[in-house]
């Protein structure tokens, strides 16, 4: 940008009212507001009737948004549309620097006003900067006197001093009201992930745990078929609410987190798994899980991922129960469905497709030390036994 003589605003009055629109504008405004405050205090600062704010649109060229003050309600209806950003506003886009005319209807850019449009004489505009990129212009018409009345002199020297002072402001407190709004939105995604994460984790858990335990009375509540049906209903209502906490954490868009424990990972992917089995699989803990698995995590993860992605290709089930133990000095993932079983093979028994997850899953028991089986189960179905030591 060419060097711009300087020139002092002498009025003391003026600067303090310039320091004082400066400060309005600093605060944490949203962006339209803002606009109209920063055209307010320029309107005035130097005596102009009307005032505008353009914000440049992104593509392209001309305006995206326009602030105003001034004009009466009544004429801007009757021009039914805002500037594009042509004429000598135009040149303001396009070379941006400070703008001052006496008379705007001999600029050479001029276009005229379209129809409605009050008549403008004196002008005075600077652009506004955003990180030293042109993010619009504010221009103000019309000067006047203390008493209101048309200036013939238009705006002076100090005027075009006090736009470009307030123009480069409001570039600093736009630049701060999108800071402000990014801030704004961090917040909000981090929130929502720790909502997602809390019900996935905490919320999730303490519901299957009542669920399990209300399951374990229902066996014991047979003599009495009223309390035996309750049981069943208050399971059956335990598992919708689980569904619509499935859904939530779906909608919130938070997968776990690296802070998920192993059983909330297991329950994630049983909970995922519904979607390719079309029903949940029933999941079951027991032993100090979490604190045992420690590296074995992820092997469990990957045997119980490959078991219930088989279940879902292969076994056309309509019932599986997963179940994640760490009890007798053992790491145990046993996953039984009730689907056709796999097909028996001579020698084996089991038939071993051309696949490489039963294998895969053979190997890493081996490597840890455990035992692998998939068999027949004696009620149809078949079931899956991955188990390693701890504490080896
Ligand atoms: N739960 C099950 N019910 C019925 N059959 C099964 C079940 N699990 C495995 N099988 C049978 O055992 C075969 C071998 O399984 P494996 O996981 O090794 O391979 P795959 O699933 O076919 O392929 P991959 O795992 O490499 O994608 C399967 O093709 C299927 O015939
Ligand atoms: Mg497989």
């Amino acid at each position: 940008m060419p060097a711009m003589p300087y020139h002092r605003v002498r009025d003391p009055d003026r600067l303090h009212a310039l320091l004082d629109a400066v400060l309005a504008i600093e605060t944490d405004l949203e962006l339209t507001t803002l606009l109209t405050r920063i055209v307010e205090a320029a309107v005035d600062l130097v005596g102009a009737r009307y005032g505008a704010l353009g914000v440049l649109a992104a593509a392209g060229s001309g305006l995206a948004d326009f602030v105003h003050v001034g004009m009466d309600p009544a004429a801007v209806a009757s021009i039914g549309r805002l500037p594009e950003g042509k004429g000598v506003l135009g040149l303001l886009i396009e070379r941006p620097e400070p703008i001052r005319l006496a008379e705007l209807s001999t600029h050479p850019a001029a276009v005229g006003f379209p129809p409605g449009h009050p008549a403008m004489t004196s002008f005075v505009g600077a652009p506004v900067r955003v990180r030293g990129r042109v993010f619009g212009n504010l221009y103000l018409t019309d000067k006047h006197d203390p008493a209101g009345r048309p200036d013939p002199a238009g705006f002076d020297r100090d005027d075009e001093q006090l736009v470009t002072a307030l123009a480069s402001a409001a570039g600093i407190a736009v630049d701060n009201a999108r800071m402000h709004a990014q801030v704004r939105e961090l917040a909000l995604l981090e929130e929502r992930e720790r909502i997602a994460r809390d019900l996935h984790d905490v919320v999730l858990q303490r519901i299957f745990a009542v669920a399990l335990s209300l399951q374990a009375t229902e066996g014991r509540s047979g003599t009495d078929p009223d309390l035996a049906r309750r049981v069943t209903d208050a399971v059956d209502s335990l598992d919708e609410t689980v569904r619509q906490i499935r859904t939530t954490i779906f909608s919130l868009g938070a997968p776990p987190g690296p802070s998920s424990t192993l059983r909330a990972e297991v329950l994630g992917m049983c909970a995922e798994a519904r979607r390719s089995l079309g029903f949940d699989p029933e999941v079951r803990f027991a032993g100090p899980v979490d604190a045992a698995a420690g590296g074995l995590a992820g092997d469990v993860l990957a045997a119980l991922r490959e078991a219930l992605s088989n279940v879902a290709r292969h076994a056309r089930a309509s019932f599986v129960s997963v179940s994640v133990t760490a009890v007798d000095g053992h790491l145990a993932v046993v996953v039984a469905d009730d689907g056709v079983g796999p097909a028996p093979v001579a020698g084996s028994g089991v038939a071993r497709g051309g696949g490489r997850g039963l294998p895969n899953l053979a190997g890493r028991a081996e490597v840890l030390g455990g035992s692998f089986s998939v068999s027949a189960r004696p009620e149809g179905g078949t079931l899956l036994e991955w188990r390693v030591p701890l504490g080896r």
